[in-house]
């Protein structure tokens, strides 16, 4: 090979790795032309190990000419390099872009379901007037939901209950009155006691679901009468609908553990063709809805808890939560309470930090 021919020959080198090099379109790239044209393995790096067989008069040009050639391509690897860093910072920045001038997108708080602010509200205003409050299981013997009661087996009573039954023996509790029976056993009387909680039934339409909500209310002193039921059940209403013309109706009813058992309506008016509680029921426009059920204990759950029913007397009512909520609140589906729909918990659900606010008479009253 003459001098010539391979300086020509190192030019032509050069070219090449030039394309490349200005071809290069990631720093991946630009390292695979870096270890391809100037590594040890590279044909430059051959030809510098060519020069001690050259003659002595080529040597001075040809190793001056492999020299320039590798200076001369580390210079344009190194600014293509810096390039392309550039380049694909850029373009992470511009893929992960964040405009910090925007307005932020606020976080989802969550708020307290319409049927717990209902059970506060409950708790509240029997607070108020004096009443304990308890829990019982949801998961409930046959003696506790019906037995205890007056619901022996085959009473016909059973059958107002849809219920589940968990093992023969053991039920989903199909109402919050096994807790009576509960307290009854746990508590010496006088006995003033809400128990609020869920229940299940197998019922299922727009106002019925399969778990819904009671409170259980019960006392248990001397001399109480059907008088003492009416006022604090009247009490608790207009407090709870924070309305002073909550008129009540009770009607002749039926449950084995009251005698005599009441049926509780309250009065409602037509206000722009919707139903709102308040006014007289029996004026016209007027009329009555069904809101709970409620008696005077009767004697024979008094002796199933071991007291003297000639001493104590009381009264006991059972009030659906759920219903409460959507009077109060204006519901008109009860399915959608238990949905999870985060849209409906956003119009209906109230601020965890909202207290429940109540006239200030009640607790007076009492
Ligand atoms: N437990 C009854 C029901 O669920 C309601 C009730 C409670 C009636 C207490 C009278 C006294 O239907």
């Amino acid at each position: 090979m003459s001098v010539d021919s391979s300086v020509g020959g190192i030019q032509s080198l050069v070219d090449e790795a030039l394309v490349e090099i200005g071809g290069a379109e990631s720093s991946r790239d630009i390292e695979q032309a870096r270890v391809r044209f100037l590594g040890k393995k590279s044909a430059l790096t051959k030809q510098l190990k060519r020069i001690g067989s050259l003659p002595t008069q080529e040597r001075r040009a040809f190793g001056q000419a492999v020299n320039d050639a590798k200076q001369l391509l580390a210079e344009k690897i190194a600014e293509r390099a810096v390039q392309l860093d550039r380049w694909e910072q850029d373009a992470a920045l511009t893929s992960g872009w964040v405009d910090v001038s925007l307005a932020g997108r606020r976080a989802g708080t969550g708020c307290l379901h319409p049927v717990s602010r209902t059970i506060r509200r409950i708790h509240d205003i029997f607070r108020r007037l004096g009443f304990d409050v308890a829990e019982g299981p949801e998961i409930e013997d046959d003696y506790h939901n019906f037995e205890a009661l007056n619901i022996p087996p085959d009473h016909p009573a059973r059958a107002m209950h849809d219920t589940f039954y968990v093992e023969p023996g053991v039920v989903l509790r199909t109402h919050t009155s096994p807790v009576q029976i509960r307290y009854l056993k746990s508590h010496p009387p006088p006995i003033q006691v809400i128990a609020p909680g869920r229940v299940y039934r197998s019922d299922s339409d727009a106002t019925h679901t399969p778990m819904f909500h009671q409170v259980e209310g019960l006392v248990i002193d001397k001399d109480i009468h059907l008088g003492h039921l009416k006022w604090t059940l009247e009490t608790f209403l207009k407090a709870f609908f924070e309305r002073e013309d909550i008129v009540l109706r009770l009607r002749p009813s039926y449950f084995p553990f009251t005698e005599p058992s009441v049926e509780v309506d309250v009065g409602w008016q037509d206000v722009g063709g919707r139903r709102v509680l308040g006014g007289d029921g029996d004026a016209p426009g007027h009329g009555w809805m069904e809101l709970l059920g409620s008696g005077m204990v009767n004697r024979r759950v008094i002796e199933f808890a071991g007291l003297d029913p000639e001493q104590w007397q009381g009264f006991a009512f059972g009030v659906g939560v759920d219903r409460l909520a959507m009077l109060k609140y204006g519901m008109d589906d009860l399915r959608a309470f238990f949905d999870g729909d985060r849209r409906w918990l956003d119009h209906y659900g109230f601020s965890p930090f909202d207290q429940p606010t109540l006239s200030a008479g009640v607790g007076a009253k009492a």
